[in-house]
């Protein structure tokens, strides 16, 4: 029984923890209180998610102590910090597995350990440069596909915590990439999108310094691949040949996710992001001219230490600047270990309420004006599968990123059907197939 939180990448570490277990003759199961082993793959870029596993790990002694043979496993970020380590092995003695982002590939070998010998098995070294690759993978979805294409990060944004428990940027061999997504094209899969915490910076590490780009051009001549994405573009590294990449490749979606995370100059210095206001505006700017129709979607961080009313009105100011389809919006969160939780100007927890509340209406209604758009518009649809709410309804997604829900059948399922555009809401669109 698996359970996952935080970003893409750890989904795909998800995949190959239950591509092991398959391997060695483990079924998944969604039953927890049944399950022989339990896996919690965590995350920690925020505090919520953080306690919220620390809660989840304390109810699973309970099971622990009604059945001494399951295994239960904490794996991915959180466990990458030291102090989360001891805490887990002196105040939660029921945890058999403590496993870091960079040792999944030792799972067999330690959940080997704990059936021989019951004992605690720790793996959460850095694995300094090396990629392990050919771990096996069960993936969840038949259509679409994650690849990771890069390991780790090096920009210490000064609020982030992942450059320290995924360490150093370590980009996979692009015959690799390649290999990996000939065969799930192969397999039938029709879209993959490509993960790593800047793919921009994909390649500076490897032999002949291949740039994403060229990556992109390779991937798009795949057949029997119909759509290409990938996240997350870091601004300072994103490039015109890259916006020309995306304007050429027809597979490549209409789609970039660029995070913002302040509209200040100020603080965008301050979060050590190497951009100004006017350069991501001006980067926008080049988008559009390249792409037309392109979706735009950003991560905006509220209450950044030392943020003043002022520089909130410059994040305000991007906002309705750019337009953004969809923006994610956090709260700030102090991490221990990063530059920022050094400051003590922290905003006033009354303050960032008001100023998140106030971002989120204001992008809500520019997501709801950009949906409008599209009523009556006929668009290129691929069918995820059945929607949640109905056993009628089927659901995809636009090149964009859109979830259209429609009238469908099984058969559509896996393909790309158009659809014209009849309701549209603030994070969802209605239509009807057409021919
Ligand atoms: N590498 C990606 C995203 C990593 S984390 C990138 O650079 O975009 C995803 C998002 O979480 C970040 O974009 C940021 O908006 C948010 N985030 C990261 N650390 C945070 C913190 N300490 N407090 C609040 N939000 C944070
Ligand atoms: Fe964190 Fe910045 Fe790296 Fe993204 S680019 S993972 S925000 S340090
Ligand atoms: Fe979280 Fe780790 Fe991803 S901290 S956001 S799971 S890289």
């Amino acid at each position: 029984h698996i359970v996952t939180f935080g970003c893409q990448m750890n989904e795909n570490d998800s995949e190959k923890i239950a591509g092991m277990l398959k391997e060695m003759g483990y079924e998944e199961s969604d039953r927890l209180e049944e399950s022989h082993i339990i896996v919690y793959n965590t995350c920690c870029v925020r505090e919520h998610p953080e306690s919220k596993v620390f809660g989840h790990i304390g109810a699973l002694k309970s099971i622990k102590d009604k059945r001494r043979d399951v295994v239960i496993c904490i794996c991915g970020c959180m466990v990458q910090q030291e102090e989360i380590v001891k805490k887990i092995v002196e105040k939660h003695r029921h945890v058999d597995i403590i496993l870091g982002t960079q040792n999944l590939h030792r799972f067999p070998e330690m959940l080997y350990s704990v059936l021989i010998n019951r004992n605690v098995a720790v793996a959460v070294k850095d694995c300094g440069t090396s990629i392990v690759e050919g771990i096996p993978i069960k993936r969840k979805d038949k259509i679409r596909v994650w690849v990771t294409i890069m390991h780790g990060c090096n920009n210490f944004c000064s609020y982030c915590i992942v450059p320290y428990v995924r360490g150093r940027e370590r980009s996979r061999r692009m015959e690799d990439i390649m290999d990996e997504i000939r065969a799930l094209a192969g397999q039938g899969y029709k879209e993959v999108t490509l993960l790593g915490q800047n793919v921009n910076s994909y390649g500076k590490d490897l032999d002949g310094k291949p740039r994403f780009a060229e990556l992109l051009y390779k991937v798009n001549e795949i057949k029997g691949l119909e759509r290409i994405r990938f996240t997350t573009s870091h601004p300072k590294d994103l490039s015109i040949e890259l916006i020309h990449a995306m304007r050429d490749c027809e597979k490549v979606c209409e789609h970039l996710h660029l995070p913002l995370q302040s509209g200040s100059s100020k603080v965008l210095k301050d979060m050590n992001r190497k951009y100004t206001k006017e350069q991501y505006l001006d980067l926008v700017s080049a988008v559009k001219e390249n792409i037309p129709g392109v979706a735009i979607t950003t991560d905006i961080i509220v209450g950044f230490p030392g943020e003043t009313d002022e520089d909130f009105l410059d994040t305000l100011d991007v906002v309705k600047k750019v337009e953004f389809d969809m923006a994610y919006t956090f709260i700030y969160s102090k991490r221990k270990g990063t530059r920022a939780a050094e400051r003590t100007d922290l905003v006033p927890g009354d303050i960032v309420k008001e100023r998140f509340d106030s971002l989120v209406r204001i992008q809500n209604d520019i997501s709801k004006q950009k949906n409008d758009s599209l009523l009556n518009r006929t668009l290129e649809i691929l069918v995820e599968g059945l929607s949640r709410t109905s056993d009628k309804t089927y659901t995809g997604r636009t090149r964009t990123n859109k979830v259209v829900n429609f009238p469908g059948n099984e058969n559509m399922v896996g393909s790309l059907v158009n659809v014209k555009i009849k309701k549209t809401l603030t994070w969802s669109l209605e239509g009807e197939v057409v021919q």
